[in-house]
């Protein structure tokens, strides 16, 4: 039997022992993605494979498998790609340099870099794709077919997570292939949760002005690559397949959708063809989403199903969002990599940029700079916040090139601390994600930039311990909880300080002000779920809930209002929950035997309050 592009690599990574295979029958309702979200979570996580995937609450048994965690580690990602993300960077690198060739060899190499470029454009096939061997039209283009998965409990419902959403310009000149998720409204309507600042929004602007119905179509599966090309954040106008080329030296292959014009990858393993009206839209979410808290709900477009097409013998692919680590650290490790040269095109003296994977992308990202001249950093710092997706990060940190690796997370805070100063911090406006909470309104907020380039500061704290800290500080806030602090050798320790939110966290810091000679910076977080002493939640919590306009402070000492914001605070939006697991079902997936969860686990990564109270 001819096995798909998917069968094929999961045969290859079963062999490899990268993938994990589940015969338990387990429901599509929280079973499968909690599953899913715990071994991203685990030392070596693999691919996961649910032969048996149900639908306990309607009684259906599905024929389709569902694999997870397609990018489930370094590894796996690695030979998804063929070869190291810095690997295809340099490629790219050499490409953005060209110079006439001098010499013979140097002309033979060039014609070697150019021969590779003939892969670059996606081949359009006249027959049917092996993504059409079979074909439901009409009534029968059921969405109740495939095993669409409900991660969370507080979800709106079921939702695609892993659709690859090919869109084409109102003029049918530009292509695009974007990863976003869809909601599954009945077995005909999907909602397209693509945000405003995305390619396919601004196409679906056009054929909106134009009062025409969007032809749209959704792959899912095939090569993982097609996927992680729908999330590469390529310029508008650029089809995102033709890094797929790039990447695979060979022609993505593409055939028509059966009932729109739109092109499709031939050996997909589903496809779902159908027609937007433009005049309709409709309440999508909320979802637990990828910042690790649930998005709002919002009016989007509604896909109307005109048909769904499958492979042979077709696999479901999915993933889980939520709180990190999780399989989209893989994903943007890649990204990131192989976008590096490109950026150095708009900053050349950029040497190196990382995004820690619970920064959750455009939340925290370090850069590192051979600086030329005073204030380098700061048009660094203006230059991201201007360029494509870039444009969304938060909180910018710069330090110079003598810095220690941009991964090499205790020494580099050290490295930043002792150059830290408050002349240093650029607090400024922009466009934000559209799925950022921390600011009063959507969409534009506060960003911070850090210029730690500059030359060590003299150690002026008077760090005291925390116990004695701890004493005067629960003095001055009434409703204290704990304290504790970190890189006191440095000349900036930082004091993380956890309270009951009765008063704003600007007051408590102004109560502080007594005690500046032992502060240099204060971060408060309040009782909601925090703890302390776990410094790669509180990273992830803090540059999620600040908005830098409101929340830092520069004098006596920095402070950081990393709070929950509520009316205290002018806040007038609703604050997002935690995505959270539902502890039953992990409970009874670790009784079952199926999970590999123990309470430590649970604590560490926050994944419910159940037992973290205690
Ligand atoms: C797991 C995952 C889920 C995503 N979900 C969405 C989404 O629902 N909506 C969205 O606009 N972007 C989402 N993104 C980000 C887009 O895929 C990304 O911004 C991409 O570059 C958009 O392509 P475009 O610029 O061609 O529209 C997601 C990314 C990942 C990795």
């Amino acid at each position: 039997m001819i096995m798909s592009t998917l069968q094929t690599l999961l045969e290859a990574l079963q062999q490899r022992n990268w993938l994990k295979i589940i015969d338990e029958p387990l429901d599509i309702y929280l079973e499968i993605p909690h599953l899913a979200y715990v071994e991203a979570k685990l030392p070596h996580p693999k691919v996961l494979l649910f032969s048996h995937p149900i639908d306990v609450k309607n009684g259906t048994v599905f024929e389709m498998p569902v694999v997870m965690n397609m990018f489930a580690n370094f590894e796996v990602t690695e030979w998804i790609f063929g070869t190291h993300p810095d690997a295809i960077a340099s490629e790219i690198r050499e490409l953005l340099h060209l110079k006439p060739p001098e010499g013979f060899m140097g002309k033979m190499s060039m014609l070697s870099q150019l021969f590779n470029l003939k892969n670059v454009p996606p081949k359009k096939l006249k027959k049917r794709g092996e993504c059409q061997s079979i074909v439901y039209e009409g009534k029968e283009a059921s969405l109740d077919r495939l095993p669409i998965l409900t991660t969370w409990s507080e979800d709106g419902g079921a939702f695609i997570t892993m659709g690859q959403v090919y869109t084409q310009s109102l003029d049918g000149k530009m292509q695009n292939l974007g990863m976003y998720r869809l909601q599954k409204y009945d077995a005909h309507h999907l909602g397209l949760h693509w945000q405003i600042h995305k390619d396919s929004s601004c196409f679906f602007d056009q054929y909106r002005e134009a009062g025409k119905k969007m032809p749209v179509s959704i792959a899912i599966g095939g090569h993982p690559l097609y996927i992680w090309c729908g999330q590469a954040p390529m310029p508008y106008g650029m089809f995102e397949l033709m890094l797929y080329g790039f990447v695979r030296k060979e022609n993505a292959k593409l055939v028509k959708s059966i009932t729109n014009d739109l092109y499709i990858p031939h050996d997909v393993d589903i496809v779902i063809e159908g027609f937007v009206d433009p005049s309709t839209l409709r309440i999508e979410g909320p979802f637990g989403d990828h910042t690790g808290y649930y998005t709002p709900q919002e009016l989007y477009p509604v896909l109307e199903i005109s048909a769904i097409t499958t492979a042979k013998s077709p696999i479901y692919q999915a993933t889980v969002v939520g709180k990190p680590p999780l399989e989209d650290k893989y994903m943007g490790w890649a990204t990131e990599r192989i976008f590096l040269p490109l950026l150095q095109t708009t900053a050349p003296d950029l040497v190196d940029y990382h995004m820690p994977e619970n920064g959750v992308f455009h939340n925290l990202i370090l850069a590192k700079l051979k600086t030329r001249f005073k204030g380098h950093a700061q048009q660094i710092m203006h230059a991201f916040w201007g360029v494509g997706q870039m444009s969304f990060v938060k909180h910018a940190l710069f330090v110079a090139d003598d810095a220690p690796s941009l991964t090499d997370y205790g020494t580099l805070t050290e490295h930043i601390l002792n150059r830290l100063t408050p002349r240093g911090i650029l607090i400024t406006s922009g466009i934000i994600d559209a799925l950022d909470h921390a600011s009063h309104e959507t969409l534009v907020g506060g960003k911070l930039g850090v210029d730690a380039t500059g030359a060590i500061q003299p150690k002026t704290c008077e760090v005291i311990s925390d116990d004695v800290l701890e004493e005067r500080v629960s003095s001055r806030v009434p409703t204290f909880i704990a304290l504790k602090q970190y890189m006191t050798h440095t000349a900036n320790p930082i004091t993380v300080i956890q309270y009951t939110k009765t008063t704003t966290a600007k007051t408590l810091f102004e109560s502080l002000v007594p005690l500046h000679k032992h502060l240099r910076i204060v971060v408060f977080v309040d009782e909601c779920h925090n703890d302390v002493a776990n410094p790669y939640m509180l990273i992830w919590r803090v540059f999620n809930n600040i908005d830098a306009q409101r929340d830092v402070w520069l004098s006596p000492f920095i402070g950081i209002d990393a709070t929950t914001k509520n009316r205290l605070d002018g806040y007038t939006r609703e604050w997002p929950k935690d995505v959270d697991c539902d502890p039953t079902v992990i409970d009874n997936l670790r009784k079952r035997g199926i999970i590999d969860c123990d309470d430590a686990l649970i604590h560490a990564y926050q994944l419910h309050k159940k037992r973290l109270d205690v």
